[in-house]
């Protein structure tokens, strides 16, 4: 690393500021507070601030460093995850065309406004210059393409459908999480865990589910699971925003499990980040935790070995499917280093980036050359070979056979942001209003949560430019 770029930059007082005094004075404080720009520096912005995050980000980050060892790297990141936070911060700087050399941008609806706006320049040349046509699956590249033009490069695909699981807990208690292919299924053991007194008496125990929603969409990423477990042909209607009747049955089965689930998770959810939740299941302090495959990472960091200390299984009724998150960098329109810009994007479009990044990640490769090349798999760890093989699998198989990939909405991917904001904050309402209520409380929150759910749809549907067919 160079100068500058040691350590990463956390500016959450910065961040919070911006929010507070909204996007003008957010960019005031920004200017005040950047680091100090260099002759030949390349700026990367991203939100990547956990250890199996920040991990990954610097191997990134060094393999740049060792093509282009004239170029002072500045990172910046946004402490928050999902870029919950940095979302609010990089928007008012592209719009004040203050955009740094390269920012994180999930594929989908996430790049829209930008594209739409005139803030990202097309890199088709470097599409072409680099044959990325001939590594990334037509059904990744889409994700980056608007009306034909390439716009980001893909670096990961994240899984969303994950349940983690501590081993040693599930052995103890003879669950075999094997069978736990339903949500009835996975709520009877959570109903056996609360109820074994020595389990829940010892120092430390928390709950059987760990959840973290400081940041809200935490809690929302569990319902999008359980709305893809009610079947893919809901849920493309729901991301294309069709779903606009609140008592839709599928929509309210989704709701209903969602508040079962919530009376098994931790008390002290509300003031935990993803990642101290995920810490509870490393831990011991809880059994299980739906989280993006992120959180192997953290797995990782913590050296926990995959089938002894910790496994996975997919959320129920989504055995079949791959609940996508696609993280991607882009070429911003009038960055102050535009070729450190470019070359930061072949990098991360490359078999080097890719390997670099992803195996500390948690995060499969999206290069086909790369997930094809046993050598370079053989470099991932046992979650991620799994992950590979199902993918593959799913890919391979197709939808005539019940196998589909789904983008995420919780991550920005499927649905516009403007549908976004008011389903975390419905979410947000029912968590404090359903969790452990009587069924009557909890009916009332389900079906205020529909209806939030369905009338910010029919507020929003005019943001609905993309027609999604799932693969
Ligand atoms: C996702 C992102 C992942 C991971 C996660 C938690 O939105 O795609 O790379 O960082 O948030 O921060």
């Amino acid at each position: 690393m160079k100068e500058n770029s040691g350590a990463i930059k956390t500016i959450y007082a910065v961040i919070l500021a911006v929010i507070i005094t909204g996007a003008a004075v957010g960019v005031g404080t920004w200017y005040l507070t950047r680091p100090a720009a260099s002759a030949n520096a390349l700026t990367v912005y991203t939100w990547w601030t956990s250890g199996g995050e920040s991990a990954a980000l610097q191997n990134l980050l060094t393999t740049y460093e060792n093509q282009y060892p004239t170029v002072t790297v500045i990172p910046t990141a946004v402490a928050g995850g999902a870029g919950y936070v940095f979302k609010s911060v990089i928007k008012p700087l592209v719009l004040a065309g203050e955009a740094p050399d390269a920012f994180q941008v999930h594929a989908g609806y996430e790049m829209y406004p930008y594209v739409s706006g005139g803030y990202l320049a097309s890199i088709n040349d470097t599409w072409s210059s680099q044959s990325w046509n001939s590594y990334f699956p037509s059904v990744i590249a889409s994700e980056v393409q608007w009306s034909g033009t390439y716009y980001a490069v893909p670096l990961d695909i994240h899984r969303a459908n994950v349940i983690w699981y501590n081993k040693p807990i599930l052995d103890a208690n003879n669950i075999n999480a094997s069978t736990l292919t339903t949500w009835p299924a996975f709520f009877a053991a959570c109903q056996q865990l609360s109820q074994n007194t020595t389990l829940t008496s010892s120092p430390g125990w928390s709950a059987p589910i760990a959840l973290g929603d400081t940041d809200q969409w935490e809690a929302t990423m569990v319902l999008e699971e359980m709305m893809a477990g009610q079947g893919m042909p809901f849920y493309q209607n729901f991301i294309n925003g069709v779903i606009t009747n609140s008592s839709d049955s599928n929509l309210q089965n989704a709701t209903a499990k969602f508040a079962e689930y919530l009376n098994y998770t931790n008390a002290n959810h509300a003031s935990l980040t993803w990642d101290e939740a995920s810490a509870l299941v490393i831990n011991g302090q809880c059994a299980f935790n739906l989280m993006g495959d992120w959180e192997n990472g953290e797995f990782k960091v913590a050296s926990k070995n995959y089938g002894v200390d910790y496994g996975t299984f997919p959320a129920p009724g989504t055995a079949n499917m791959y609940g996508l998150v696609i993280d991607c960098f882009e070429h911003p329109e009038g960055v102050k280093d535009p070729t450190n810009s470019l070359n930061w994007l072949t990098v991360v479009g490359s078999t080097a980036g890719e390997m670099a990044f992803n195996p500390d990640k948690g995060s499969i490769p999206p290069r086909t050359d790369v997930l094809n090349n046993a050598t370079a798999v053989a470099q991932f760890g046992p979650y991620q070979q799994a992950a590979i093989a199902d993918y593959k699998l799913i890919t391979t198989e197709g939808t005539a056979n019940g196998y589909y990939l789904y983008p995420s909405f919780v991550h920005g991917s499927a649905m516009p942001q403007s549908v976004l904001t008011p389903f975390n904050t419905a979410v947000n309402v029912f968590v404090s209003s359903a969790r452990l209520q009587n069924s009557a409380t909890q009916a009332t929150a389900i079906s205020t949560l529909d209806s939030a759910m369905t009338s910010a749809i029919s507020t929003s549907s005019g943001d609905f430019v993309k027609s999604w067919t799932l693969h």
